[in-house]
């Protein structure tokens, strides 16, 4: 993906943070930002009033394929949770990779009031070995594609097929990986 360091959104610097630092964000049921924690701020680059009440993909990285968060929030949609590794982008272009849960929030009488997630340092031997390169092969599979919906669609197959060739889930490929 170095390529992409060409881009002026990017520095190609990649940054890390402690194994135990956990970075926290809430968000309202639409995606924007409800909370941040010191360590999210930190590494993103944001005040706490820039980016509260802005979406998520405030920091999201280009490299990062669509359909992994397609797949985020049909699953959060539905209730459920997941784990996924992304890579994110800080406000200067510097770029971090984090292992995520995300999971919905629920009030007191069950009702979703918006979703959570908590993310710690990736096994970093997983990243370059497995997930750069299927993120880079999803990344292709949307763009070689002219529209962007069948693109998306075609992602999508690609990830259904991964996992019905090792017959599990997202979550149990992700963790099948190493964390
Ligand atoms: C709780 C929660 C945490 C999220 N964390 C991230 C994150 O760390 N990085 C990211 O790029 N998107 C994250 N997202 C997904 C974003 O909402 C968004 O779908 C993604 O950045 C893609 O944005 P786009 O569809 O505008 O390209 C999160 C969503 C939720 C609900």
């Amino acid at each position: 993906m170095a390529e992409l360091y060409g881009n002026p959104m990017l520095t190609g610097v990649e940054k890390t943070f402690d194994t135990d630092e956990i970075i926290v964000s809430k968000t309202d049921l639409t995606g924007k930002l409800t909370y941040g924690n010191r360590t999210f701020l930190k590494l993103a680059g944001y005040s706490e009033k820039e980016c509260i009440g802005t979406q998520h993909n405030i920091i999201r990285h280009p490299e990062m394929p669509r359909c992994v968060f397609e797949l985020l929030w049909e699953t959060i949609k539905s209730g459920n949770e997941i784990f996924a590794y992304v890579i994110n982008r800080s406000r200067n272009g510097d770029s971090y990779w984090v292992f995520a849960h995300v999971t919905p929030s629920y009030d007191g009488s069950g009702n979703t009031v918006g979703y959570h997630s908590n993310r710690r340092v990736p096994n970093k031997q997983v990243v370059t070995q497995h997930i750069v390169p299927l993120y880079k092969k999803l990344l292709d599979v949307e763009k070689s594609n002219s529209n962007p919906k069948a693109g998306l669609e075609a992602a999508f197959g690609a990830v259904k097929d991964l996992l019905n060739e090792s017959k599990v889930n997202f979550n149990q490929f992700m963790f099948s990986l190493g964390v």
